[in-house]
Protein backbone atom coordinates (compact mmCIF):
# COMPACT_ATOMS: atom_id res chain seq x y z
CA UNK A 1 0.00 0.00 0.00
CA UNK A 2 0.99 3.15 -0.81
CA UNK A 3 1.95 5.92 2.03
CA UNK A 4 2.54 9.15 0.88
CA UNK A 5 3.40 12.66 2.94
CA UNK A 6 0.89 15.67 1.75
CA UNK A 7 2.20 17.88 4.04
CA UNK A 8 4.87 18.69 6.82
CA UNK A 9 6.00 20.88 9.13
CA UNK A 10 7.67 21.19 12.51
CA UNK A 11 4.63 19.85 14.51
CA UNK A 12 2.14 18.43 11.96
CA UNK A 13 2.00 15.90 9.13
CA UNK A 14 -0.71 14.68 6.44
CA UNK A 15 0.09 10.66 5.38
CA UNK A 16 -2.29 9.42 2.93
CA UNK A 17 -2.45 5.88 2.33
CA UNK A 18 -3.75 4.20 -0.85
CA UNK A 19 -3.65 1.99 -3.61
CA UNK A 20 -3.86 -1.68 -1.97
CA UNK A 21 -2.25 -3.92 -3.95
CA UNK A 22 -3.69 -6.39 -1.61
CA UNK A 23 -7.19 -5.64 -1.79
CA UNK A 24 -9.70 -7.82 -4.02
CA UNK A 25 -10.99 -6.64 -6.77
CA UNK A 26 -14.69 -6.54 -5.80
CA UNK A 27 -14.23 -4.49 -2.86
CA UNK A 28 -13.93 -0.64 -4.24
CA UNK A 29 -10.47 0.96 -2.91
CA UNK A 30 -9.91 3.51 -0.26
CA UNK A 31 -7.57 6.45 0.81
CA UNK A 32 -7.08 6.66 4.83
CA UNK A 33 -5.41 9.79 5.87
CA UNK A 34 -3.25 10.07 9.14
CA UNK A 35 -2.85 13.45 10.74
CA UNK A 36 0.14 13.48 12.93
CA UNK A 37 0.16 16.30 15.27
CA UNK A 38 3.03 16.36 17.94
CA UNK A 39 3.25 12.58 18.34
CA UNK A 40 -0.61 12.00 18.01
CA UNK A 41 -2.68 11.09 15.46
CA UNK A 42 -6.35 11.36 14.26
CA UNK A 43 -7.31 8.63 11.33
CA UNK A 44 -9.72 9.78 8.74
CA UNK A 45 -11.97 7.50 7.48
CA UNK A 46 -10.18 4.41 9.04
CA UNK A 47 -11.99 2.00 6.11
CA UNK A 48 -13.43 -1.11 5.69
CA UNK A 49 -12.84 -4.30 7.74
CA UNK A 50 -11.90 -6.13 4.00
CA UNK A 51 -8.66 -3.93 4.24
CA UNK A 52 -8.08 -3.69 8.06
CA UNK A 53 -4.93 -5.85 8.33
CA UNK A 54 -3.23 -3.69 5.11
CA UNK A 55 -4.01 -0.39 6.88
CA UNK A 56 -3.12 -1.65 10.16
CA UNK A 57 0.23 -2.80 8.81
CA UNK A 58 0.80 0.37 6.78
CA UNK A 59 0.01 2.87 9.27
CA UNK A 60 2.32 0.56 11.97
CA UNK A 61 5.50 1.54 9.65
CA UNK A 62 4.55 5.20 9.95
CA UNK A 63 3.59 5.63 13.64
CA UNK A 64 3.11 4.15 16.75
CA UNK A 65 -0.54 2.85 16.46
CA UNK A 66 -1.09 3.66 20.48
CA UNK A 67 -0.72 7.33 19.32
CA UNK A 68 -3.99 7.06 17.77
CA UNK A 69 -6.04 9.46 19.67
CA UNK A 70 -9.06 10.51 17.20
CA UNK A 71 -11.10 8.74 14.27
CA UNK A 72 -13.56 10.67 11.91
CA UNK A 73 -16.54 8.33 10.59
CA UNK A 74 -17.07 10.99 7.85
CA UNK A 75 -20.41 8.82 7.09
CA UNK A 76 -21.72 5.75 7.58
CA UNK A 77 -20.79 3.29 4.75
CA UNK A 78 -18.99 0.33 5.49
CA UNK A 79 -15.81 1.10 3.32
CA UNK A 80 -15.77 4.59 5.66
CA UNK A 81 -15.63 2.72 9.31
CA UNK A 82 -17.16 -1.14 9.32
CA UNK A 83 -13.52 -1.58 10.76
CA UNK A 84 -14.24 1.07 13.34
CA UNK A 85 -14.52 -1.95 16.66
CA UNK A 86 -11.09 -2.99 15.22
CA UNK A 87 -9.63 0.08 15.78
CA UNK A 88 -10.81 0.74 18.87
CA UNK A 89 -9.70 -2.48 19.89
CA UNK A 90 -6.14 -1.42 19.97
CA UNK A 91 -6.83 2.37 20.52
CA UNK A 92 -9.72 2.16 23.54
CA UNK A 93 -9.45 5.35 24.70
CA UNK A 94 -9.92 7.16 21.54
CA UNK A 95 -12.27 9.74 20.27
CA UNK A 96 -14.69 8.78 17.33
CA UNK A 97 -16.21 11.53 15.44
CA UNK A 98 -19.60 11.27 13.96
CA UNK A 99 -22.81 13.53 12.99
CA UNK A 100 -25.59 12.88 15.48
CA UNK A 101 -27.53 11.10 12.75
CA UNK A 102 -25.76 7.92 12.58
CA UNK A 103 -24.59 7.30 15.95
CA UNK A 104 -27.31 5.10 16.74
CA UNK A 105 -26.65 3.02 13.80
CA UNK A 106 -22.91 2.92 14.00
CA UNK A 107 -23.65 1.20 17.42
CA UNK A 108 -25.12 -1.99 16.04
CA UNK A 109 -21.42 -2.52 15.07
CA UNK A 110 -21.21 -3.06 19.11
CA UNK A 111 -22.28 -0.92 21.84
CA UNK A 112 -18.70 -1.48 23.97
CA UNK A 113 -17.38 1.58 22.21
CA UNK A 114 -20.49 3.99 21.83
CA UNK A 115 -18.58 5.47 25.01
CA UNK A 116 -16.15 6.83 22.61
CA UNK A 117 -18.63 8.53 20.47
CA UNK A 118 -18.71 12.42 19.99
CA UNK A 119 -21.51 12.91 17.72
CA UNK A 120 -21.33 16.43 15.16
CA UNK A 121 -23.93 18.67 15.40
CA UNK A 122 -25.14 19.68 11.35
CA UNK A 123 -23.10 23.01 11.63
CA UNK A 124 -20.14 21.26 12.12
CA UNK A 125 -17.74 22.24 14.63
CA UNK A 126 -14.04 23.20 15.52
CA UNK A 127 -11.58 21.01 16.60
CA UNK A 128 -8.68 21.76 18.73
CA UNK A 129 -6.40 18.35 18.60
CA UNK A 130 -2.90 18.92 20.23
CA UNK A 131 -2.93 22.84 19.69
CA UNK A 132 -3.79 22.53 16.47
CA UNK A 133 -6.94 24.14 14.80
CA UNK A 134 -8.93 22.00 12.44
CA UNK A 135 -13.06 22.01 11.70
CA UNK A 136 -15.21 19.88 10.95
CA UNK A 137 -16.75 20.69 7.43
CA UNK A 138 -20.50 20.51 6.97
CA UNK A 139 -21.55 18.06 3.57
CA UNK A 140 -24.62 16.78 4.09
CA UNK A 141 -26.41 14.93 1.40
CA UNK A 142 -22.65 14.67 -0.43
CA UNK A 143 -23.58 11.94 -0.24
CA UNK A 144 -25.04 10.87 2.85
CA UNK A 145 -28.06 12.78 4.80
CA UNK A 146 -25.11 13.33 7.44
CA UNK A 147 -21.94 14.21 6.51
CA UNK A 148 -18.78 15.50 7.45
CA UNK A 149 -15.14 16.75 5.50
CA UNK A 150 -12.38 17.53 7.51
CA UNK A 151 -10.07 20.85 7.20
CA UNK A 152 -7.16 22.13 8.34
CA UNK A 153 -6.69 25.61 8.20
CA UNK A 154 -3.46 26.41 8.38
CA UNK A 155 -2.04 23.61 5.66
CA UNK A 156 -5.37 24.29 3.87
CA UNK A 157 -6.41 21.12 3.08
CA UNK A 158 -9.60 19.62 2.99
CA UNK A 159 -10.59 15.86 3.46
CA UNK A 160 -13.44 15.97 1.25
CA UNK A 161 -14.95 12.44 1.64
CA UNK A 162 -17.00 10.88 -1.52
CA UNK A 163 -16.59 14.55 -3.05
CA UNK A 164 -13.87 14.27 -5.98
CA UNK A 165 -13.84 10.13 -5.31
CA UNK A 166 -13.06 8.89 -8.79
CA UNK A 167 -12.59 4.93 -9.68
CA UNK A 168 -8.78 4.53 -10.96
CA UNK A 169 -6.51 1.52 -11.55
CA UNK A 170 -4.01 0.45 -9.12
CA UNK A 171 -0.87 2.30 -11.15
CA UNK A 172 -2.95 5.64 -11.33
CA UNK A 173 -0.79 8.80 -9.57
CA UNK A 174 -2.06 9.87 -6.30
CA UNK A 175 -1.97 13.01 -7.34
CA UNK A 176 -4.21 13.70 -10.58
CA UNK A 177 -1.98 15.06 -12.90
CA UNK A 178 -4.43 15.96 -16.17
CA UNK A 179 -8.06 17.45 -15.19
CA UNK A 180 -9.51 16.45 -18.17
CA UNK A 181 -8.09 12.93 -18.36
CA UNK A 182 -9.20 12.55 -14.78
CA UNK A 183 -13.32 13.48 -15.60
CA UNK A 184 -13.90 9.65 -16.70
CA UNK A 185 -12.91 8.09 -13.42
CA UNK A 186 -15.44 10.48 -11.40
CA UNK A 187 -18.38 11.66 -13.80
CA UNK A 188 -20.62 8.63 -13.04
CA UNK A 189 -19.57 8.20 -9.39
CA UNK A 190 -20.87 11.88 -8.93
CA UNK A 191 -23.92 11.55 -10.80
CA UNK A 192 -25.30 8.45 -9.39
CA UNK A 193 -24.26 8.56 -5.53
CA UNK A 194 -24.91 12.19 -5.04
CA UNK A 195 -28.13 12.55 -4.64
CA UNK A 196 -28.66 16.55 -4.18
CA UNK A 197 -27.67 19.48 -6.88
CA UNK A 198 -28.81 21.91 -4.30
CA UNK A 199 -26.32 20.17 -1.61
CA UNK A 200 -23.79 19.62 -3.79
CA UNK A 201 -23.82 23.38 -4.97
CA UNK A 202 -24.13 24.34 -1.73
CA UNK A 203 -20.63 22.28 -0.80
CA UNK A 204 -19.00 23.54 -3.20
CA UNK A 205 -19.96 27.27 -2.34
CA UNK A 206 -18.56 26.62 1.12
CA UNK A 207 -15.13 24.93 0.06
CA UNK A 208 -15.08 27.87 -2.33
CA UNK A 209 -14.71 30.01 0.89
CA UNK A 210 -12.01 27.61 2.45
CA UNK A 211 -10.37 28.00 -0.45
CA UNK A 212 -8.04 24.87 -0.04
CA UNK A 213 -4.91 24.41 -1.70
CA UNK A 214 -5.55 20.10 -1.33
CA UNK A 215 -8.45 18.32 -1.52
CA UNK A 216 -7.88 14.93 -0.33
CA UNK A 217 -10.75 12.42 -1.54
CA UNK A 218 -11.84 9.20 0.21
CA UNK A 219 -11.28 7.35 -3.30
CA UNK A 220 -9.13 7.88 -6.24
CA UNK A 221 -6.35 10.99 -6.47
CA UNK A 222 -5.90 14.31 -4.68
CA UNK A 223 -6.62 17.57 -6.67
CA UNK A 224 -4.01 19.72 -5.68
CA UNK A 225 -3.20 23.48 -7.01
CA UNK A 226 -5.21 24.72 -10.23
CA UNK A 227 -7.34 21.15 -10.14
CA UNK A 228 -9.11 21.84 -7.20
CA UNK A 229 -10.53 24.99 -8.87
CA UNK A 230 -11.29 23.24 -12.17
CA UNK A 231 -12.89 20.46 -9.86
CA UNK A 232 -14.60 23.00 -8.38
CA UNK A 233 -15.92 24.26 -11.63
CA UNK A 234 -16.57 20.58 -12.97
CA UNK A 235 -18.57 19.81 -10.38
CA UNK A 236 -20.66 23.20 -10.11
CA UNK A 237 -21.87 22.38 -13.88
CA UNK A 238 -22.75 18.21 -13.02
CA UNK A 239 -26.16 17.24 -12.60
CA UNK A 240 -26.47 15.02 -10.13
CA UNK A 241 -29.12 12.78 -8.61
CA UNK A 242 -30.39 12.40 -12.05
CA UNK A 243 -33.30 9.49 -11.78
CA UNK A 244 -33.54 6.84 -14.51
FE1 LIG B 1 -19.99 6.78 0.89
FE1 LIG C 1 -16.74 6.02 -0.11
Amino acid sequence: MLSKILYENENCKWIMLARDPQKKTNVIDTNEYAIIVNQEAILLDPGGIEIFPMVLTSISEILDVKSIKAYLCSHQDPDVMSSLQLWLGLTPNAKVYMSWLWAGFIAHFGGEYVKNFVTLPDEGLALDFNQRKFEFVPAHYCHSSGNFHFFDPEAKILFSGDMGAALVPLDYPTVVEDFKEHIKYMEKFHQRWMPSNTAKNKWVQRVRKLNPSLLCPQHGSVFAGENVQLFLDWLEDLEVGKAK
